[in-house]
C-alpha cells in the first residue's frame, strides 16, 4: 500500500511506474489528478495539508509514502511521518533546506567544495545595489526562499538588477522568501538535470535529462519550471559523470552529514554545463517535474525496492 503525495505529471509518472512494480502495490494519491485516478484512489487532501495527511496515514497505515513536491518537504512532512513510525520517501526539513533556502544551499556548496557560481547574500538594499555595481552585468538576483519558480531574475542591465532588488527587498513581492536575496555570478552554458537517489550516505544516479524552460516554441517567452523534458541530455557527456558523482553529489551529501543532517530522498542537481565543466545552479530535494516524466519510464529496475532502500 503506497501513498503518493502531489498532483502533477510527476506524481502521475511515479504512479505509472509503481503500478508496474513486482509487488503490485495498492496506490493512493493525495490529491492526485485525472491521470492518477486510473491507477489507484485519489484522496481529497492537498499536498500542503500536513495534519490531514498525517492523520490519514496513521489511520490507513500505508507501507510507504512518497512525497512529490517541495513545499510539504520543506514544511517537515517527512519528520511528521517518521515521528509516527510511518515509512516515508523524501528528506527531513533540515535537509530540504537545500531547496528551501538558496543561501543555505550556497553555504553547503561553498564549504563542501561543490562547483557553483560565486554569490553574496544581502538583506540591505543599498549594499546589494553597490555589490551589483562592483560585479557588473549580466548578474542574477535570487530570492532566498521558495517562490514557486519565480524568484530568479537574470539581469542584463544594472537597471533590471535594481528593479529585481527593489521588488524583493522593498516591495516584498515574494514575502518572507525574498527578505534575503542572493546576488550571483551569471553562468554561461547549457542546463541539465541530474537526479540522485540517496539513503543518507550512499546514492545512485538516474539518467540525465533536460527540461524546456521557455514558455513558447523556439525557446522564446518567459522562463518556467519546465514545459516538457527529454532524457538523456546529450550535453552530459561521459567525462562529466565522475565530476557530477564526486564533486557535486558526494560532496553535498558529505557536507550535510558533517553537519549532522542525513539526506534521504531525491537530490536533484540543476547544472550549468560550460566549457569549464558542470556547476550547480540550484538544488531541489525531490523528483523534477517534468523531468521525472522522461527519466522514470526509462528505469529498467523496479522503483519500490529502491525507494525502500
Ligand atoms: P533556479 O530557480 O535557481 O533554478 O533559477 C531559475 C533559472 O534561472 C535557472 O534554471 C537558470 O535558467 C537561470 N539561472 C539561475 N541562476 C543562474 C546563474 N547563476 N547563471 C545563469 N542562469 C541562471
Ligand atoms: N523542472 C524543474 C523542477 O522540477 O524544479
Amino acid at each position: 500500500k503506497i501513498l503518493v503525495v502531489g498532483s502533477g505529471g510527476r506524481e502521475h509518472v511515479l504512479g505509472w511506474k509503481l503500478a508496474r512494480d513486482a509487488c503490485a502495490p495498492d496506490l493512493y494519491f493525495a490529491p492526485g489528478n485525472t491521470g492518477t485516478a486510473s491507477l489507484g484512489t485519489n484522496i481529497e487532501l492537498s499536498a500542503d495539508d500536513l495534519d490531514g495527511l498525517a492523520a490519514w496515514a496513521s489511520r490507513e497505515k500505508p507501507d510507504l509514502t512518497v512525497i512529490g513536491p517541495e513545499a510539504p518537504l520543506c514544511a517537515g512532512i517527512a519528520d511528521r511521518f517518521e515521528e509516527r513510525g510511518l515509512r516515508v520517501f523524501g528528506p527531513c526539513a533540515a535537509a530540504a533546506r537545500l531547496e528551501g533556502s538558496k543561501a543555505f544551499a550556497k553555504e553547503i556548496m561553498e564549504s563542501g567544495g561543490v562547483p557553483t557560481a560565486r554569490a553574496a547574500r544581502f538583506t540591505d538594499l543599498s549594499d546589494a545595489k553597490d555589490y551589483v555595481r562592483s560585479e557588473g552585468v549580466p548578474i542574477v538576483i535570487k530570492a532566498d526562499g521558495l517562490a514557486a519558480g519565480k524568484g530568479v531574475t537574470v539581469c542584463d542591465s544594472v537597471e533590471q538588477a535594481d528593479a529585481a532588488l527593489d521588488a524583493a527587498l522593498t516591495e516584498k513581492v515574494f514575502g518572507e522568501a525574498g527578505a534575503s536575496v542572493l546576488v550571483e555570478e551569471f553562468m554561461e552554458g547549457e542546463e541539465a538535470s541530474i537526479l540522485a537517489l540517496v539513503d543518507g550516505t550512499n546514492f545512485v544516479l538516474l539518467a540525465s535529462s533536460q527540461d524546456h524552460k521557455r514558455a513558447l516554441d523556439g525557446d522564446a517567452g518567459p522562463n518556467t519550471g519546465g514545459m516538457g523534458a527529454y532524457s538523456p541530455a546529450p550535453v552530459v557527456t561521459d567525462e562529466l559523470w565522475p565530476i557530477i558523482r564526486n564533486d557535486i553529489v558526494l560532496n553535498t551529501i558529505a557536507e550535510l552529514s558533517r553537519r549532522g543532517i542525513a539526506f534521504r530522498g531525491v537530490l536533484y542537481a540543476g547544472l550549468m554545463i560550460s566549457d569549464s565543466g558542470p556547476r550547480v545552479v540550484e538544488f531541489n530535494v525531490r523528483f523534477g517535474d517534468p523531468e521525472a516524466q522522461c527519466v522514470i519510464p526509462r528505469m529498467k529496475s523496479d522503483l519500490v525496492p529502491v525507494l525502500n532502500a
